[in-house]
């Protein structure tokens, strides 16, 4: 089996779908100009028919987008499978991504609609979509909560029908890992067509375990995991893209799958993203938040300083970082000290760092972080105290 994953971001869709991400035509054209620079297979644009405006911005980015294949998402009525194909005609690579609700829960509740009226509108939708695009990929929402067995016979049914990648949401964030990994390995192994398709994964955040259980789905035999920049999605988000791609590249000795991704995008992608919705990420955000590369710990700060591996299992240059960032900070030692006033230019003798390192602590121990502006004014200080006590000397020399 190839260990080539496809990296599906929809940041333009479910991410835009969590409350306060939403985005205009131009931002969402500016991002995926920005995804396709990452190297992702898939960008999921949008829900075409969910306003006219998502309908333009799909289309938009479906011209303008090259490389990577621009998906419109669709449920598998009629109506909303023309807007998904007129949205997507002139991509370079088109793809119509249809989804219905399979567990029993969505099906009484949501759809009230029988497995077999579920079967027939899914396996018509992709016949559907499939005489007009040849990359369709069919959805079995909720498919962690579905009963597996109706899932062999939904997926059996829409490969049949065309179908070129499958997908097994976990769309309420519910299963946990190992779970989902059976999941995944029951249909691999019992969809008897399954060589004709990819799986797919796309879990949702609400448990912390998106991540996990996509890497282990891929362990399973899933070949496309779908993800989003900086984690975000509905509720508790999507699997964050930097993560499992990083998770990926630093851990291949482990699983020795590859991606397309350029990792020295990330993340710029990341702070696109933050820029363009007005919000940051969390500062411990695993790859891209303000801490990921940051030491602030004296005995971290020495190991880094002397060989970064002490305490970094991957660069920072690598995801696009220029440098690692030392903070000083109360825990910070005199050899971080000293390497960052170097780094700002002042190199001070054993006597005057020793010096200044006293007054760094001091004002640590009043604010969390010291920042440069603080140590330069401190170094200024410093100077102007000893001009003033060689003048005071020199005027008691002079006196006497
Ligand atoms: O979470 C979900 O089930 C989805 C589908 C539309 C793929 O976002
Ligand atoms: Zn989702």
């Amino acid at each position: 089996m190839d260990n080539h994953i496809k990296i599906f971001d929809t940041t333009l869709r479910d991410g835009e779908q969590s409350p306060g991400y939403s985005m205009n035509r131009q931002e969402k054209l500016r991002l995926a100009l920005q995804l396709e620079r990452l190297g992702v297979d898939v960008i999921e644009a949008g829900f075409p028919i969910a306003s006219d405006g998502d309908y333009e911005t799909v289309k938009a980015i479906g011209k303008a987008v090259k490389k990577s294949s621009v998906a419109a998402l669709c449920r598998t009525k009629k109506g909303d499978l023309e807007r998904a194909i007129s949205a997507v005609q002139h991509a370079a690579k088109p793809r119509i991504h249809t989804f219905i609700a399979t567990s029993d829960i969505h099906l009484e509740y949501k759809l009230q609609q029988t497995r077999e009226e579920v079967l027939d509108s899914a396996v018509e939708a992709v016949r559907f979509a499939k005489s007009y695009v040849d990359d369709v990929e069919f959805s079995a929402e909720d498919a962690s909560r579905s009963d597996p067995e109706y899932l062999i016979e939904i997926f059996t049914a829409v490969i049949e029908a065309g179908a070129t990648t499958i997908n097994v949401p976990d769309t309420v964030g519910y299963a946990l890992p190992w779970e989902y990994a059976e999941l995944i390995e029951t249909l691999q192994k019992r969809i008897p067509n399954i060589d004709r398709a990819t799986i797919s994964v796309h879990c949702h955040n609400d448990l912390g375990m998106a991540v996990a259980s996509s890497l282990m789905a891929v362990r399973k035999g899933a070949r496309q995991i779908e993800c989003t920049v900086n984690g975000i999605g509905e509720r508790a988000g999507n699997a964050s893209l930097e993560e499992v791609v990083m998770a990926l590249k630093t851990r291949r000795n482990s699983m020795d799958y590859t991606t397309s991704v350029n990792t020295t995008e990330i993340y710029p992608s990341s702070q696109m993203l933050a820029e363009i919705t007005g919000k940051g990420v969390q500062p411990n955000k695993a790859i891209v938040g303000e801490n990921a590369f940051a030491h602030e710990a004296g005995i971290h700060q020495h190991g880094v300083l002397k060989n970064p591996l002490t305490y970094e299992i991957m660069t920072p240059e690598s995801v696009g970082l220029t440098c690692n960032k030392i903070v000083i900070g109360k825990h910070s030692g005199r050899f971080a000290l000293c390497k960052k006033l170097e780094d700002l230019g002042y190199f001070l003798n054993k006597e005057d760092l020793n010096s200044i390192y006293s007054q760094v602590t001091k004002l640590a121990d009043e604010r969390k972080v010291v920042e440069d502006a603080d140590l330069i004014r401190l170094l200024a200080k410093a100077s102007l105290d000893r001009r003033q006590e060689s003048s005071h000397q020199s005027a008691k020399i002079m006196g006497g």
